[in-house]
């Protein structure tokens, strides 16, 4: 029975960010601006513990940062504080199950990011104790278990309350007993300190306290860190001591301005060309056909060995794997093959020898992915992540890493990193093919030389939008609209899909064009419109046989075609045109394309574009 309730608890998990600063300054501010470079980690509430040397003040609410911020104390003059924005996958969101979460008497706060497995089993011990629960959170279970072991050293009371924990954490705490200390520690969930002069701080990632320091210690899994104003000291849950390297952040200060754009999203989505100029820099060698990874070549025999390969990703990233299943199998012609993470680690995996897994995972810190990879690596895969964040969980943990250069992405909806993958993809296919001399130069010379035109032509796509912004806003005014598409653009389909779901709220499906006739037919109405993705290409004519299916049901068709497609226009309802491109490389114009369908439709419905209901931008809960 408890299994069975722990069981449904690991489905009412809470993912979030967590920060934490002591030094001579006001935390409040502090603490605040930290969260807000984690909202991308959840936005259904927020809070923080400040404390002034005699006790402990919370401050909490229901609702996103800047709701926070109108109900913070302004004359609260502490110097210690941690803070919270959390995510709940199910169950309200209230102010109640916001962290911080306090002891019985209030004198220790804990923020949390993870998930306490075994919570139910540690409430009913601690309630028989006598502790009183206020929230139906597992995390005030920690609150409660450091209650109980403490004895004069936070400590140590926070080590012994992790020993009896299963699952996954970060966490930090403070105690009114010991006004001058923070303890943090980590397992499976991202935990990084900052190192100030006469001033440290924590958070979940590097952005959260950037403007503070650039001075970061990486916390590992079971380790636990004791953080005064001018000390950080790392050990083992079982206390041994560690010596850990500081590293300086790359960069600079992160931007997160929408420098004139009305949302992050269409900023992110002007961005592709400069993010996919980044990616390829110092790669292409357009003249010799070949892509120079200088980070694969300590591996490059290993790599060019592979018989078979598995993308493993999530969301997004996913539809990016799914596109790369086609570049790949097509220039190397060994099985690819692309698995959700969620499902690939429950899977009976097979044996990895000779097997390449592709991890691609923008944020480097999706849970899933992060375990499914664990799980390739302890078959016997070679491990290559794709990912767009330095320093993030997934680029220490993998074999080898691939970085996309889109630079920070604040939108929830993915996008400019989207487009970068699938660059980076199509760039390892050339790469490998050309390593195991299945190509020769004059193939991959053409190949790149098209590469290399795609930012350009979406440049100039983003230059007249007129006609996708009148085709969203008649998307905007329905309830339901499907995306069709054939072979390399099947996968563009379902993203449009997701896209148009995410942010507008607006119900949608893609299909691959031939299955329509097996199911989804059934389905189209003169009310549900259909983006069909026609480039030239091999499966064109397909594609139109398809359209004239939906058309006889009456519905609505935008087609998505080559600038330079006359036909097309005789079979549809309206056409948005893409530059006349490389059919290996219209998904990604037609990608930017559907992006903006969706961020104008959205737009259309006065819906929250940056952050949708329910979501987070990296879901570090498995
Ligand atoms: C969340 C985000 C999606 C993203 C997915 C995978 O669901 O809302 O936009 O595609 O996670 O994220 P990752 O960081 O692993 O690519």
């Amino acid at each position: 029975m408890l299994r069975a309730l722990e069981g449904i608890i690991r489905e009412t998990v809470f993912m979030c960010g967590i920060v934490g600063c002591i030094g001579d300054r006001r935390a409040t501010p502090i603490l605040v601006e930290s969260l807000k470079h984690l909202e991308y980690r959840g936005y259904d509430s927020a809070g923080i513990a400040t404390l002034n040397g005699a006790e402990i003040d919370v401050t909490k609410i229901e609702g996103k940062i800047c709701d926070l911020e109108t109900i913070i104390n302004e004359t609260d003059n502490a110097c210690v504080g941690i803070g919270h924005t959390r995510w709940a996958t199910h169950g309200v969101p209230s102010s109640t199950n916001a962290h911080p979460h306090v002891d019985c008497t209030g004198s220790i706060a804990v923020v949390h990011n993870g998930i306490i497995e075994n919570f139910q089993a540690l409430k009913e011990e601690l309630t028989s104790k006598g502790h009183i629960f206020c929230s139906e959170t597992d995390t005030e279970v920690l609150a409660h278990l450091c209650e109980e072991y403490y004895n004069g050293d936070l400590e140590q009371a926070v080590r012994e309350a992790l020993l009896r924990v299963e699952g996954s954490y970060a966490i930090a705490v403070i105690s009114d007993n010991e006004p001058d200390i923070i303890i943090a520690a980590r397992k499976d969930s991202p935990l990084i300190v900052g190192l100030g002069a006469g001033e440290n701080f924590l958070a979940s990632d590097i952005p959260a306290i950037r403007k503070y320091t650039n001075k970061i210690i990486y916390i590992n899994d079971e380790e636990i860190v004791r953080i005064t104003r001018d000390s950080v000291v790392v050990s083992t849950l079982q206390g041994v001591k560690v010596e850990k390297t500081v590293t300086i952040a790359d960069g600079s200060i992160i931007d997160a301005e929408r420098g004139g754009y009305e949302h992050f999203m269409l900023k992110e989505i002007h961005e592709q060309p400069k993010a996919l100029r980044e990616t390829m820099e110092d790669r292409l060698y357009e003249l010799e056909g070949s892509i120079d990874f200088k980070e694969l070549r300590s591996l490059e025999d290993e790599i060019k060995g592979i018989e078979s390969i598995s993308i493993i990703a999530c969301g997004t990233s996913y539809h990016a794997g799914l596109l790369g299943k086609y570049i790949l199998e097509d220039l190397l012609r060994i099985p690819v093959r692309v698995e959700y993470s969620s499902e690939f680690r429950y899977n009976n995996v097979l044996s990895g020898q000779k097997s390449l897994a592709i991890c691609i995972s923008q944020s480097g810190e999706t849970a899933d992915t992060l375990a499914a990879m664990n799980e390739a690596k302890s078959q016997g895969y070679l491990t290559l992540a794709i990912t767009n964040v330095v320093g993030s969980t997934i680029t220490r943990k993998a074999d080898e890493i691939l970085l996309t250069k889109s630079g920070i992405e604040i939108g929830v909806a993915a996008t400019k990193t989207f487009t970068a993958q699938i660059l980076i993809l199509y760039m390892f296919g050339v790469y490998l093919a050309r390593l195991k001399k299945l190509t020769d130069v004059e193939t991959s010379r053409n190949i790149i030389t098209s590469m290399k035109s795609v930012p350009g032509l979406i440049e100039s796509l983003l230059d007249n939008i007129s006609t996708i912004e009148k085709n969203a806003s008649r998307i905007g005014e329905t309830d339901c609209c499907y995306f069709i598409g054939r072979g390399l653009n099947y996968p563009i389909a379902l993203e449009g899909a997701l896209k148009m779901k995410e942010i507008s709220y607006i119900k949608a499906e893609g299909f691959p064009a031939g299955e329509l006739k097996h199911g989804p037919l059934a389905l189209i109405t003169a009310d549900t419109p259909v983006i069909a993705l026609v480039p030239e290409g091999k499966t064109y004519y397909k594609m139109l046989g398809n359209i004239k299916e939906v058309k006889a049901r009456n519905a609505y068709v935008i087609a998505i075609a080559n600038a330079s497609d006359d036909e097309i226009v005789k079979y549809v309802d309206s056409v948005i045109r893409i530059p006349d491109v490389d059919e290996l490389f219209s998904p990604m114009l037609a990608a930017v394309v559907l992006q903006l369908i969706a961020y104008y439709a959205a737009k259309y419905k006065g819906a929250e574009i940056d952050q949708p209901r329910n979501l987070a931008k990296s879901v570090t809960v498995e």
